[in-house]
């Protein structure tokens, strides 16, 4: 009976933009406007003050002449769909300023709560298991405030269409979303993208993981849950591709039938890339496996090293010019891994592309690859990576670039969240987002 119920709930939920349900009616559309009323009934809880609606050609600093043309739906985030969204005050967050900031509870959002991420071998047996049926939860329990896009043909916006997908699923969709090539005058560009190969990298995913760890946070209604991360210096293999963890896989790379996620369907798999949004979307059915095969790629058959992850750190700047993924002596580029940490002039794959390359399979597929909870622990290490270098070089907002690269300007809205998080907003220490990292093998 578990087994059909998890069942059908994946057929249901199984799909791939992050944008809340409240803000797909036609009204919305028409109206260009995100501004849904909070509880009390006003838009964006106006009458509480807790926020309110602001024109984004305001809010965003855009100057006349600058406003991006729509080729590509994503350009501009998220001025395509709307001119207009909910900007909240002090503690309040959220699509309609109904919920508080990260890091903050309370009917008034005034109750501050700081949770540790650990590594997951520091996780006690309990612990672990529970981290474990809460992603099973979140891979099954719809999503009641967000539904992704689905397209079938990205030249066409009356294919558009939004879908339900399960908690887990929109966090993946977000991933899947944010990296399709760029639509520019009717023909892809493929070099460029909102979250990789430009100094959004590290902020960008760690919004990814502080809105998967709320909507958990939510969903449970365990406020103290923090996502595990796995440190994976000198590793001789993954020693977490286990049972007892992440799941051990056959000789083809399917994960082990009697681990935690061997059920796990990957959405937006089978992709036409640069295309469609999620083609499959409405045929679940086709929907792969997870599957991953842990140093079997001969061009990726080790681990970063401790001495990789210090050398990574010993890049002041937090990016060089040009800003993309040949930048020389860059923080940013050493840690996406575009570059060899020790010289900071060799362009070779490392760090960060190292480790999805090293695990094969779909976390080695970069469009789908968040669709393994692996990629949750293994950027849950390089978002520590981040928070140790901003506190060795006292990173701020301020330490972020200009830069040409399209949708990564420091105050260009990280794409595709809502509501608007500014990407030099994510150089801030990790505790003003509500967490920490515990110092297991300290940097
Ligand atoms: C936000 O929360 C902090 C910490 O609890 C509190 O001191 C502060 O007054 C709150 N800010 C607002 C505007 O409510
Ligand atoms: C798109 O085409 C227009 C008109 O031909 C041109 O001015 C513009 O530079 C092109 N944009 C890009 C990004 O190639
Ligand atoms: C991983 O390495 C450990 C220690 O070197 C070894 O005991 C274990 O058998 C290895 N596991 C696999 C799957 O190769």
């Amino acid at each position: 009976m578990l087994l059909l119920c998890t069942f059908l709930t994946l057929c249901l939920s199984a799909v791939h933009s992050q944008f809340p349900r409240a803000c797909t009616t036609d009204e919305a559309f028409r109206t260009k406007s995100c501004c849904p009323a909070w509880e009390d009934g006003s838009p964006c809880g106006t009458g509480a003050r807790r926020g309110q609606c602001r024109n984004m050609l305001v809010f965003q600093g855009f100057v006349a002449g600058q406003v991006p043309q729509y080729d590509d739906d994503r350009l501009g985030w998220p001025l395509y769909y709307y001119d207009s969204m909910c900007e909240c005050n002090g503690n309040y967050s959220g699509f309609n300023c109904g919920d508080c900031k990260f890091g903050y509870f309370g009917d008034k959002c005034d109750q501050q709560k700081i949770v540790v991420r650990r590594e997951i071998r520091e996780l006690c047996f309990v612990e672990r298991k529970r981290f474990f049926s809460y992603l099973a939860l979140a891979k099954t329990t719809k999503s009641k405030d967000f539904v992704v896009l689905t397209t079938g043909d990205r030249h066409h916006r009356d294919t558009y269409r939004f879908v339900d997908a399960s908690i887990y699923d929109v966090f993946s969709w977000i991933h899947y979303y944010s990296m399709k090539p760029i639509l520019l005058n009717s023909s892809f560009d493929s070099s460029h993208n909102y979250a990789h190969e430009g100094p959004a990298f590290p902020g960008w995913h760690r919004l990814g993981l502080i809105f998967l760890e709320k909507q958990i946070q939510l969903m449970t209604g365990d406020k103290d849950f923090a996502l595990p991360y796995y440190d994976w210096r000198g590793e001789n293999n993954c020693s977490i591709c286990t049972n007892d963890f992440m799941g051990d896989n056959d000789v083809q790379g399917i994960i082990n039938p009697y681990s935690h996620f061997s059920f796990w369907k990957s959405i937006c798999s089978g992709f036409y890339y640069p295309d469609a949004t999620c083609p499959v979307a409405s045929e679940e059915y086709q929907m792969e496996r997870l599957h991953r095969k842990p140093g079997t790629n001969p061009l990726a058959n080790r681990l970063p090293s401790f001495q990789d992850v210090e050398d990574t750190l010993k890049w002041g700047d937090f990016d060089t010019l040009p800003y993309n993924n040949t930048a020389r002596r860059s923080f940013r580029n050493a840690l996406e891994g575009f570059l060899r940490p020790s010289d900071g002039m060799t362009l070779e794959r490392n760090m960060h592309n190292l480790v999805h390359m090293y695990m094969g399979g779909t976390i080695s597929q970069t469009p789908i690859s968040s669709n393994d909870p692996m990629f949750v622990l293994h950027h849950g290490f390089i978002d520590k990576i981040l928070e140790t270098w901003i506190h060795k070089y006292n990173g701020t907002p301020s330490t972020y670039p200009d830069n040409n690269e399209l949708g990564q300007g420091p105050n260009e809205c990280s794409t595709p969240y809502f509501p608007c998080y500014r990407n030099k907003d994510l150089l801030r220490k990790s505790t003003d987002y509500g967490y920490k990292y515990s110092t297991y093998q300290d940097m």
